[in-house]
């Protein structure tokens, strides 16, 4: 159901590799809700996801970026201007990729390449694309900037490895960037921090069926799934939360909040 709340706007969407992906489902709330939007993904990306039918189908060009490359970087946000003929007004990071868990590392026997190119990809990507606009004044006055996160990044969870310190990071980027876009053209930059969601990133962590179950018993909502996280991003790419800035949002059907929780204890 729309209500028209993005009518007007414009925007980035990373991620989408899938129909699973968080930022799919964002996608596709977007583009009902009234904006004009610009999918990016790796280019490797490209040839093992389903991006090309959700382009279509939304009417809206994909720009391939692969974001260790911070030249792509600063040619997406370039392109993006161009497609959209000026200005645009939202940004979605929904981006992360753990080498070491990938490859069955653990986080006492880290391998240091991968570990750096975990927080290139996950973390450090979050910056170099707010700089890109930052620098290149891309974002309209009283825009909005948002990455995706977890609550690892606050309290361990032992085989989310070092993702958790690229997690750190990403959240500390949301308040720098935040002060400074804040000051240049009233742009707020967020984290949103998500329940464990069944999708290709997410079930790459070790045991990650038990730890949905675990989740959702320590949730009194329950595990928050793709969708609702979208109809987040949507309130938060909207005018109705102008004035919300550097701030870690938890989605998380209140877990974070939860020290015991009788379905686990029974
Ligand atoms: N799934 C979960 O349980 C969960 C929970 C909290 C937060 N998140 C976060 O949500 C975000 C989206 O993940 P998802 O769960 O939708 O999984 P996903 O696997 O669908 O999305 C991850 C995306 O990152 C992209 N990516 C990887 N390397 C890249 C690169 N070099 N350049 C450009 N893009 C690259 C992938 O192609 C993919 O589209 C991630 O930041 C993830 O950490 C996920």
């Amino acid at each position: 159901m729309s209500n028209n709340l993005l009518k007007g706007k414009k925007g980035i969407i990373s991620g989408a590799l899938d129909s699973n992906s968080i930022s799919w489902k964002v996608a596709e709330k977007c583009v009902e809700q009234g904006a004009e939007i610009v999918l990016t993904n790796a280019p490797i990306a490209m040839r093992m996801g389903a991006i090309s039918e959700l382009s279509e189908r939304l009417n809206a060009p994909i720009i391939p970026c692969d974001v260790t490359d911070n030249n792509q970087v600063i040619e997406l946000v370039e392109k993006s201007m161009d497609h959209f003929g000026g200005k645009f007004d939202f940004l979605l990071h929904s981006i992360g990729m753990s080498l070491n868990v990938r490859k069955g590392k653990p986080y006492t026997d880290l391998n240091y390449d991968w570990t750096h190119k975990t927080y290139d990809i996950s973390a450090l990507s979050f910056h170099k694309m707010i700089q890109a606009c930052y620098q290149k004044e891309a974002i309209n006055d009283w825009g909005s900037i948002l990455g995706l996160t977890y609550i690892a990044s606050q309290r361990v969870f032992p085989d989310y490895n070092e993702m958790a310190e690229s997690k750190a990071i990403l959240e500390s980027i949301a308040r720098s960037f935040g002060y400074h876009y804040g000051k240049q053209a009233k742009v707020r930059v967020n984290t949103i921090s998500q329940s464990p969601t069944v999708t290709t990133a997410g079930s790459g962590v070790k045991g990650f069926d038990d730890f949905l179950s675990y989740a959702s018993k320590m949730s009194p909502l329950g595990n928050a799934d793709a969708d609702s996280c979208a109809d987040y991003c949507i309130s938060l790419f909207s005018d109705y939360t102008r004035m919300v800035t550097m701030q870690n949002l938890f989605h998380d059907g209140g877990f974070s909040f939860t020290g015991a929780s009788n379905d686990l204890l029974r």
